[in-house]
């Protein structure tokens, strides 16, 4: 359940192609923790997956601050009582890279690229400044035109330039007919938000 903290706000991503470089000039490479979530019923991680994050390694989100240890071949997340990760951890997991995690389904992963895909998928990316490639912090992956399943209900998200919009369908659909939801969000592209973190979104 806790994993869930780390693997966040879900959903989407295959194919990956396109590989961002995170800075042109530095000396040292960045690595990322890369984590992917696949759908509530696919326990093996073996379908696609729904969504898709980079977060730089070492860095505190929500609560939980995530770090490769033991030569890139696990991902030790170290829990605390305040969001921005200060004072003393409450609780620390050891999580091997490239095994999947059963309850909720996800793999971990030690990186020193970004890959992102060129389509279907919108990227929510958070930055120091708003030159996002040059002080990024982490991107979110999510896959767009797809029918997915997520705690017993059917997901379907679209977006352009300007909104993302999510649909909601009954269990065991397969995303046709009426939604039993629709929410359509304006999706910004470089703003200041209360956790003092840049948000840049991209529809891709
Ligand atoms: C967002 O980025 C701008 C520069 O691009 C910076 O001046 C501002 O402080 C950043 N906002 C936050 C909350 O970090
Ligand atoms: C983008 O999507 C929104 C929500 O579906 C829609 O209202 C808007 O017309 C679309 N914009 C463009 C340029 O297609």
């Amino acid at each position: 359940m806790k994993l869930l903290v780390i693997l966040i706000i879900l959903f989407v991503a295959t194919g990956f192609s396109s590989s961002l470089s995170s800075s042109s000039s530095s000396s040292s490479s960045s690595k990322y923790i890369y984590s992917e979530t696949y759908q509530s019923t696919d326990t093996t991680c073996t379908n696609s997956v729904v969504s898709s994050e980079f977060a730089l390694d070492g860095s505190c989100q929500y609560g939980a601050l995530s770090r490769c240890i033991n030569g890139n071949q696990a991902v030790e997340i170290s829990y605390y009582s305040e969001m921005d990760c200060t004072g003393q951890s409450i609780d620390k997991v050891s999580i091997p890279v490239n095994s999947c995690t059963d309850g909720f389904p996800g793999k971990l992963y030690c990186v020193d690229e970004v890959n992102i895909p060129t389509s279907n998928a919108l990227l929510t990316i958070l930055s120091e400044t708003c030159d996002w490639k040059e002080t990024l912090e982490s991107i979110q992956i999510r896959t767009m035109n797809t029918c997915f399943e997520l705690n017993n209900q059917m997901y379907y998200f679209t977006c352009n330039a300007t909104n993302f919009v999510q649909e909601v369908y009954p269990s065991g659909s397969s995303c046709s007919g009426s939604p039993v939801s629709q929410t359509s969000l304006f999706i910004q592209q470089c703003n200041d938000v209360m956790t003092g973190n840049n948000i840049t979104n991209i529809c891709i």
